[in-house]
């Protein structure tokens, strides 16, 4: 849609074509839901302790993680109803996980389950939203921090407001790359994530850090705090709000394999620049995950 609007410059009257953001209400009510929901985790945080498990036995999750999910697929069915959903405990539920071109809200209710359950203070709602398999917006809500991390595609990347930018380090040996060991625990998966983390340890590194979710794992290197961030192992709520808040922060994506990321492989390398990224891809040993994380090659 295209408004004109007139302003006076320099004492003439000139006309300007506005391009008016079609996905502006859908991103308001992203950020007003995202906030409702982490005043639910807020809450539940001492209280909710009916711990469950999904694909192993540390594969969390509890009550808050259903409830929550199930308040912002309601309120946003409520305003947009002909909207998609792609929401961890729906999955967990047994809906399937396809991304259409349809506009979808890409949902996690909790990033950092395991975080929420043992009080540890990395939590977030992460929601993002796709169209033609293109996330159009990110929001990321750290609601322990009470930060809300936000991108809109091609208009930047911003925490409470304040614009983000990555880190200008392009020497992986004065990075900080942070990973995590995720919720598989097969031997040989194993095996593969601590090759990896030794490789990149041993570069030298400044430091491996993991904040126990990946949503703001991929924050940091938006805030500049961290250079990377990659993991095998995650789905597609868990980055795909942080993917674009990475982007619009000026940071790359890539697989693992060092090709283009694909939000549905559960692969994914987020850097602050290129030369960053190649060099974490050049470490991996990449291997493939099945939903019920059993490994499938080598
Ligand atoms: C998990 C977190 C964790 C990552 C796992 C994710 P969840 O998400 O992001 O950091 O290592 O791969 O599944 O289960 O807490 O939503």
């Amino acid at each position: 849609m295209e408004f004109v609007c007139r302003a006076k410059m320099n004492g003439l009257w000139v006309s300007k074509a506005i391009m008016a953001d079609v996905w502006q209400s859908s991103m308001d009510h992203a950020v007003a839901v995202a906030r409702k929901a982490g005043e639910m985790v807020r809450g539940a945080l001492k209280d909710d302790r009916t711990v469950m498990t999904k694909s192993s036995a540390v594969d969390l999750v509890t009550q808050t993680d259903q409830k929550v999910e199930q308040l912002i697929i309601q309120s946003v069915k409520e305003k947009f109803p002909t909207h998609r959903f792609i929401g961890e405990e729906s999955v967990a539920a047994g809906e399937s996980c396809n991304l259409t071109d349809d506009p979808t809200w890409i949902i996690d209710p909790i990033d950092g389950t395991t975080n929420f359950v043992h009080a540890f203070p990395f939590v977030a709602v992460s929601i993002g939203f796709s169209v033609n398999k293109q996330v159009e917006f990110g929001v990321v809500y750290s609601c322990l921090e009470d930060k809300m991390f936000t991108a809109r595609r091609g208009r930047g990347a911003f925490c409470n407001g304040e614009p983000l930018q990555v880190s200008e380090q392009t020497d992986i040996h004065q990075a900080i790359v942070a990973t995590e060991f995720g919720s598989s625990r097969d031997p040989t998966a194993v095996d593969h994530i601590f090759r990896s983390l030794r490789n990149i340890l041993c570069l030298p590194v400044h430091g491996v850090r993991g904040a126990g979710t990946a949503a703001i794992n991929m924050c940091l290197v938006a805030s500049g705090c961290a250079e990377a961030y990659y993991e095998i192992g995650i789905h597609v709520w868990d980055v795909a709000a942080g993917s674009l808040i990475v982007s619009e922060a000026g940071g790359v994506l890539l697989d693992v394999d060092g090709g283009d990321v694909d939000l549905m492989s559960r692969r994914i390398v987020a850097a602050n620049n290129r030369t960053i990224a190649e060099r974490i891809v050049k470490e991996i040993e990449s291997f493939t995950l099945q939903r019920d994380d059993a490994p499938l090659q080598s």
